[in-house]
């Protein structure tokens, strides 16, 4: 199937730094799956961190997390053939749009979204502080889906309010100015969280629980070495618990020698085999599922400029296509009309006419 025929489909995140196994699990596997199959585009969300992360510094740190960010894309399969990966704030049409979809959406909805009080607590900011951009994130997304004129988003538990948001959007500008944009549909993915190394909720940088998809061998041994475990087994003859104990957990998730996970099991749940050996096991295989992502990374971090050129030609086919959904879209509501008159009648005056005094 050529590009051009297949269905549209906007994924993305926010570039607050390198990408771990939870990120695999909860989205990476999907999006490289879904490639083949629709026309994927991949938004670096650069001005979604300013609505926690305003600051100068912190816009400087997004050139590097980009970096980092696209590598483990094209680490874990992303295709730039397939996938366009671009960047948000190069794009105009994003800005545009979303200065009239506030129009669309009362601020009582917005503010009742559970997703940006959870946001504000993350970034340590208290509720009568948040800002007013970080009301807009949703808003703001809506135009980065919208201006696509997408079928289709995958969404994970934590942004499908925001997809919702979009429809509604979508919905009240085509009554509003006739039928121009399709109501994308949530593709519904199950996206399982993936329970950090510390057993105390899912894997997260700012949690410190993280195994990274750049880790290289040593550090996984080492992060595995200190995982969390049954706490009451302080000898390896004693029975463990496999149920809920995040080495198993990984284990399953990961481990392509599924013989060798149900014999630990059955030998950790018999209390005949230590949790240290467990661990090696799991370093081992948790190495064994990283390496091919480790020999494509260092494949395009090898090639100078690579990255940089992905991004560049990305965010130049996004900008084409959404600058001519943009004009439409102005056109439809009224707005490209009125200029598009003045200009025209002042291109028409005389220029030698006289000014009346
Ligand atoms: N909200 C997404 C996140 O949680 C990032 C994002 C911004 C996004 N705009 C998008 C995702 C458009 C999909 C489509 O990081």
């Amino acid at each position: 199937m050529s590009n051009s025929e297949k269905k549209r489909l906007l994924t993305g995140d926010r570039p607050t730094g390198k990408l771990h196994l939870g990120h695999y699990v909860g989205s990476l596997k999907y999006r490289v799956a879904l490639q083949d199959t629709y026309e994927c585009f991949l938004i670096i969300a650069d001005l979604h961190t300013l609505t926690t992360k305003p600051d100068k510094e912190s816009i400087l740190q997004i050139r590097e997390n980009t970096r980092e960010n696209v590598l483990d894309y094209l680490a874990t399969g992303i295709d730039p053939k397939k996938t366009t990966i671009y960047l948000q704030s190069e794009i105009p049409a994003a800005y545009e749009m979303n200065l009239f979809f506030e129009m669309l959406v009362s601020l009582n909805r917005l503010s009742g979204l559970p997703s940006l009080k959870e946001m504000a607590r993350n970034a340590h900011i208290s509720d009568d502080m948040i800002p007013f951009g970080l009301i807009g994130y949703p808003v703001l997304q809506s135009a980065d889906i919208l201006m696509f004129k997408p079928h289709l988003v995958p969404v994970g538990k934590d942004n499908e309010a925001h997809i919702e948001l979009t429809r509604d959007i979508a919905r009240r500008f085509n009554l509003y100015y006739g039928d121009f944009f399709p109501l994308p549909e949530i593709l519904p993915i199950q996206t399982p969280t993936l329970v950090g190394t510390d057993n105390k909720g899912k894997m997260s940088k700012s949690a410190g629980n993280c195994i990274f998809l750049s880790d290289d061998a040593k550090t996984v041994e080492k992060k595995v070495a200190g995982m969390y475990t049954d706490p009451n087994r302080i000898h390896a003859h004693i029975p463990g618990t496999v149920e809920g104990n995040p080495t198993f957990i990984y284990h399953d998730v990961f481990n392509d020698q599924k013989d060798e996970v149900a014999d630990l099991k059955t030998r950790y749940q018999e209390g005949t085999i230590g949790d240290v050996d467990v661990k090696k096991s799991l370093a081992a295989a948790l190495n064994r599922f990283l390496n091919p992502f480790r020999e494509r990374r260092a494949l395009f971090e090898k090639e100078k400029g690579l990255v940089e050129e992905i991004v560049y030609e990305g965010t130049l086919k996004v900008k084409e296509i959404t600058d001519k959904n943009l004009k439409e879209m102005k056109s439809l509501m009224g707005l490209r009309g009125h200029w598009e008159k003045i200009s025209r009648v002042a291109r028409e005056r005389k220029k030698d006419a006289e000014i009346p005094t």
